[in-house]
């Protein structure tokens, strides 16, 4: 059906059928887009203001910066086909997930709990979907907390229920990550099956790391005799054992 904003724009009037729906189908995904552009605005604002907000009472920014994207047109259609779903506006709009995807990078592995309890407390904000990738690291060793969120966005005339794709992991798992991406998207790498093993061992490696520096963290900031130790943070978000040796 044809928006009152699409009549505004559009006479289509003289066009013969075909391309009246095809300028109708190209409007309608522009304007999807868009709706997920401002999404994206909406959660990044959310993220920025606590960052700033917690900057000025710990002295500290839990986040270290903040990326984000939409997903190409060429990855919606490849993933609504590998869904064995049509390629529609609807389709987009209730099958996928990630379109609007907002990537939050912490310094330790705590400020990535506390980003998203704080995220996901706000009562415009409902979770739809947790996966935790740090928790459960996949076999490869990729590590992540994953939240797909639907956050209402409003415009002129309506309110409009939008979903966004929430990753969040630290620096070093952020550096592993787009090492790990390289590798799939590269063709001609010779060994591919070695360089996943030493892949996987890295990101093992980057885990403990990532553990110690929330040990150092917590030494440096141990003023208060409530403090939590880092082993019984570590206990509380049961992150492997793997993960935890090494630390003091
Ligand atoms: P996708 O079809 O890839 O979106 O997977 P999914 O719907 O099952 O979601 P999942 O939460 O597993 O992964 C979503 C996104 O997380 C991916 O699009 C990547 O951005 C990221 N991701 C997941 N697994 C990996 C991985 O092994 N390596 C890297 N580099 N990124 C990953
Ligand atoms: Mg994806």
């Amino acid at each position: 059906m044809e928006s009152e904003l699409q009549k505004t724009f559009l006479d289509t009037t003289n066009l013969p059928d075909i391309q009246t729906y095809f300028v109708n189908q190209a409007f309608e995904f522009q304007e999807l887009m868009m709706r997920y552009s401002c999404a994206i605005r909406e959660v990044r604002t959310k993220l920025e203001v606590l960052n700033d907000e917690l900057s000025i009472h710990h002295k500290r920014n839990p986040i270290e910066f903040i990326t984000s994207r939409i997903k190409r047109p060429i990855s919606i259609v490849e993933k609504l086909r590998r869904y064995g779903e049509p390629v529609s506006v609807e389709a987009v709009e209730n099958c996928l997930n990630d379109v609007a995807g907002v990537r939050v990078i912490c310094s330790f592995i705590d400020d990535i709990y506390a980003v998203a309890d704080m995220l996901l407390r706000q009562d415009d904000v409902t979770l739809v979907k947790k996966k935790d990738y740090i928790q459960s690291p996949k076999d490869n060793g990729y590590r992540s907390l994953h939240l797909i969120i639907e956050i209402p966005v409003f415009f002129s005339n309506q309110k409009k229920s939008m979903r966004v794709e929430v990753q969040i992991r630290t620096i070093a798992m952020d550096f592993w990550a787009s090492v790990d991406h390289q590798l799939k998207y590269k063709q001609d790498v010779e060994n591919p099956e070695e360089v996943s093993k030493e892949l996987k061992e890295c990101a093992d490696i980057i885990a403990q790391t990532d553990a110690r520096m929330l040990a150092i963290k917590d030494k440096i900031y141990s003023g208060s005799k409530h403090a939590e130790t880092t082993e019984d943070k570590l206990k509380k978000l049961t992150i492997p054992l793997g993960s935890r040796t090494n630390y003091n």
